[in-house]
């Protein structure tokens, strides 16, 4: 088994790698090119929030466990290293694939024979062989798929929930997520795969780097659209008066080939660094090959809209209890883009945010997952730093994510806090609605709209 193994990009994926690996009981070498970053981490302080990676990064780091530096250098002593820089869009929304060929780059310099190199990154497809391969072989004079294997395996857990989920497929438990291991040829393939099965996590080889780095795509392309059509279904819901839940939960009993229909959960927008951007990096290899692809585009507009949505279903709060938005005194519970977790990419709360204090909302925003410089730099004034702070004489709740904290608020409590009439907009369905309404709170949901009482749902 491998000992030793480097992860380059300690970001959200990179960071939980390393926690994995270091809990696995390896000893783990972390890059990354932001001295901020490093720093943390050496001092055990984690800089992201995500479920159980703070407690992990304080103890790792202080077992000696976890190594940090920007210097490269220090995954020449590594027999596996695991990338996962950041590809971001770039202007117009194309992929800016430059930090794997600047990693590529610095790369090569320290590899070895025997080495095997695993890249994370979601990428466009074909990066591998055709970007990140030649690199390394120019810059490390080695031959790839014999001195060195050269593998492409996305990162396919899910945010808020990554620890959980790796852990969970090394338990083989049974939502096992297996890792999809696509090498240049198949000694590679064989090497990262029995890599992963080291760790006990399940692995389905295909034939090359570029089917696993489309079927990352594949995945979010169909999660963004599904997603979509959770929304539009949604919208169309709250018209008729019929709550979507229901709806969903009737129509994913269908069988349909070897599983069942599987319809996602509307909310009040879509956020993160993953669906926000790889429908686009879709597009964009469409266009490479003359296709005009529209799904992708499509479920990107359907699921910007949903913050505007939210934002119309808080006036209709509003206006329901007799308060008008102007000057309403609105609290946003949540700012990061989901749950457990301290993300604030394209957080559907920022454009909820514009939209209430353009049209006179005095709007206070409260979430105790993302970090207070970072809440400040993306919501400025309208941070609070505690939930008593974001409730005082509110006139509307807005769930925009649903943090266990959040989760736990007792309506009956809270009720003295808050105005009276008080309104409960739900982005999430992730309060009791008949609690809610028995405390004296009106409530409202995406996919549902008002919720009378004494009505199931
Ligand atoms: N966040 C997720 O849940 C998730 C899920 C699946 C796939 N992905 C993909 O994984 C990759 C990483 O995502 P993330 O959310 O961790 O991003 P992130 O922005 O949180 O982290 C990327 C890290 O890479 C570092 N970096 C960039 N260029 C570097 C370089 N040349 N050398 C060393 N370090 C460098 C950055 O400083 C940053 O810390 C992306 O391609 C993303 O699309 C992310």
């Amino acid at each position: 088994m491998q000992r030793k193994v480097g992860v380059v990009g300690l970001g959200y994926v990179g960071t939980t790698l390393a926690m994995f690996l270091c809990e696995k009981g390896l000893e783990v070498y972390g890059v990354d090119k932001k001295e901020e970053i490093i720093t943390k981490v050496n001092q055990g302080v984690s800089h992201i929030k995500e479920a159980m990676i703070p407690e992990l990064v304080q103890k790792y780091s202080s077992q000696g466990k976890l190594r940090v530096s920007t210097d490269m250098s220090i995954i020449s002593d590594t027999d596996v290293v695991l990338v996962s820089v950041g590809t971001p869009l770039g202007e117009d929304y194309s992929p800016d694939m430059s930090a794997i060929e600047e990693t590529s780059s610095e790369l090569a310099k320290y590899l070895h024979e025997g080495h095997l190199v695993i890249f994370k990154s979601t990428v466009t497809p074909g990066t591998t062989e055709q970007t990140v391969l030649p690199i390394l072989e120019k810059g490390s004079g080695l031959k790839s798929g014999r001195d060195f294997m050269l593998v492409y395996c996305p990162e396919r857990l899910g945010e808020g929930s990554k620890m959980t989920d790796f852990r969970g497929s090394a338990l083989e438990e049974v939502n096992t997520l297996p890792i999809v291991v696509g090498g240049i040829n198949s000694q590679s393939t064989d090497a990262a795969a029995e890599f992963w099965h080291s760790l006990g996590i399940n692995t389905i080889k295909v034939s090359s780097p570029k089917v696993a780095e489309l079927a990352k795509l594949a995945d979010n392309w169909w999660i963004d659209l599904n997603i979509a059509i959770a929304n539009e279904l949604a919208l169309l819901c709250e018209k008729m008066q019929v709550d979507s839940y229901e709806v969903i939960e009737a129509a994913n009993t269908l069988p349909k080939n070897r599983y069942n229909v599987n319809i996602l959960l509307p909310g009040c927008g879509v956020g993160g660094s993953c669906l926000t951007k790889d429908p686009w990096f879709v597009y964009h290899l469409g266009k490479r090959f003359g296709l005009e692809l529209k799904t992708c585009r499509l479920s990107r507009e359907i699921n910007d809209y949903m913050p505007k949505h939210m934002y119309d279903l808080v006036t209709q709060a509003l206006e329901d209890i007799g308060k008008h938005i102007k000057k309403a005194k609105v609290s946003l519970l949540g700012l990061a883009f989901k749950q457990s977790t301290g993300d604030t990419r394209n957080t559907p709360a920022v454009p909820l945010i514009q939209l209430l204090v353009k049209n006179g909302a005095e709007v206070r925003v409260f979430d105790p997952w993302v970090e207070p410089e970072e809440a400040r730099k993306i919501a400025g004034n309208y941070i609070v730093d505690t939930l008593e702070e974001a409730l005082q004489d509110s006139d509307c709740l807005v769930l925009v994510n649903a943090q266990p904290e959040f989760r736990r608020i007792s309506f009956s409590e809270i009720k003295s806090l808050v105005a009276s009439p008080c309104a409960i907009v739900d982005g999430r369905r992730a309060f009791n609605s008949e609690e809610v309404i028995s405390a004296g709170f009106t409530y409202w949901a995406v996919g549902l709209g008002k919720k009378s009482s004494g009505k199931e749902g």
